[in-house]
């Protein structure tokens, strides 16, 4: 048993227990490009969900959340869509999944805890949907690949949560590697393991509690701006598929003159697919300085360009921009509230949380939560 693992867990383990772990995760660049069949490159972190599994003789879900003492039942044949509270969805979700693809079950008790806080950007959903994939297949000996568990978390977070999401968080959750970056291609799903170096910088987050009420539907709303985009462009090279396979020019040729705004979201991401392969070259010369610049850029393009910052991410963001042991700073995952992700040298970050909790408190009449994060392995089968 590893020593992260939750104590609140322990009443519910028994001889037979599936006990599963899914990390969290960060995104050093490339956001919303993964559900425009871009690149990203996240990376799994040392928080993570953990649930223990228990299968029972009849066809009864009970469901446990060890950190808010809640509990769910409900028979498998009853499985419907949207329980309140919203917790036992993310779980229900992959397995309706698991029943949808015609695995078949029976009923189980599963207990969770997860330390990812909620609504920060760092994909506590993905870490329960991952966990509870891999928990199912173990126990009711359905042999998955780590793709088809990452595939199936996907969907049930389209279905369950009703965000179309991309396939990044779940395919970190499930494939990250200790002290690693996954260059992933969306396209093809291959994926490059690079080693994160960061000889004496950090990566730290900072947390604007602000949580992403707007992120669901403007996201949707993004996903399809861009989708009107490749169909405008589709017009004229029917081969086209997805924002990856278009250029700037086409764009400018194409979408510029049908609609500013279409085009801006679109160039957005044309170009931060050309800003993450750039950065991906950096971080193998060693290139550090470089990298955060690009993220500063990246941010700039999120707030400005692609909309979907909000005035504490963009506070955060300002306020570490000149500072000379920030190299880099910007806003990850979805947006609208969650986190920046930041590479600080190490002898500055003291000093950096203390002046920015105190401005941060000041301008935004909000705390600023600080998490320092390292970079672990993906889904794991504790037992
Ligand atoms: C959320 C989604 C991901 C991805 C990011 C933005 O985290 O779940 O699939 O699109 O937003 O990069």
């Amino acid at each position: 048993m590893t020593d992260s693992f939750p104590q609140r867990l322990k009443p519910y383990l028994i001889e037979k227990s599936v006990l599963v772990k899914s990390p969290g995760r960060i995104n050093l660049i490339g956001e919303h490009t993964d559900y425009n069949e871009g690149f990203v490159l996240p990376a799994a972190i040392d928080k993570a969900a953990y649930i223990v599994l228990n299968k029972r003789t009849d066809n009864r879900i009970v469901l446990h959340s060890a950190d808010w003492e809640q509990r769910f039942e409900i028979e498998l044949q009853d499985l419907a869509l949207q329980s309140q509270p919203s917790w036992p969805n993310y779980l229900l979700g992959v397995v309706a999944q698991f029943q949808k693809a015609g695995f078949a079950l029976s009923g189980f008790e599963a207990a969770l805890s997860s330390d990812v806080p909620v609504g920060a950007g760092l994909s506590s959903s993905a870490a329960i949907e991952c966990a509870m994939a891999m928990a199912l297949s173990t126990a009711f000996e359905h042999p998955l690949s780590r793709i088809d568990l990452v595939k199936l978390s996907q969907k049930a977070e389209h279905e369950y949560a009703g965000v179309k999401c991309g396939i990044m968080d779940q395919f970190a959750s499930g494939f990250g590697k200790k002290d690693h970056v996954i260059k992933l291609d969306c396209k093809s799903l291959e994926y490059e393991y690079k080693p994160l170096q960061l000889n004496g910088y950090k990566i730290v987050l900072f947390d604007t509690n602000v949580k992403h009420s707007l992120a669901s539907s403007e996201y949707n709303v993004r996903r399809e701006q861009c989708e009107t985009g490749v169909a405008w462009v589709q017009e004229v090279y029917p081969e086209v598929r997805s924002l990856r396979d278009i250029s700037l020019d086409q764009l400018k040729q194409l979408v510029l003159p049908k609609d500013a705004l279409i085009y801006q979201r679109c160039k957005f991401v044309v170009e931060e697919n050309i800003r993450l392969l750039s950065g991906c070259d950096d971080l193998e010369t060693g290139n550090i300085e470089a990298f955060g610049k690009k993220m500063f850029r990246t941010h700039e393009g999120l707030s400005k360009e692609y909309e979907v910052s909000c005035p504490e991410l963009d506070f955060l963001v300002e306020a570490v921009k000149n500072h000379p042991h920030v190299l880099g700073s910007r806003m990850m995952g979805g947006g609208f509230g969650g986190c920046t992700i930041n590479i600080i040298k190490e002898e500055g970050v003291h000093e950096i949380v203390n002046t920015l909790s105190e401005s941060y408190q000041k301008q935004m009449q909000k705390a600023l939560t600080v998490h320092h994060v390292s970079i672990e392995n993906g889904t794991t089968l504790l037992s």
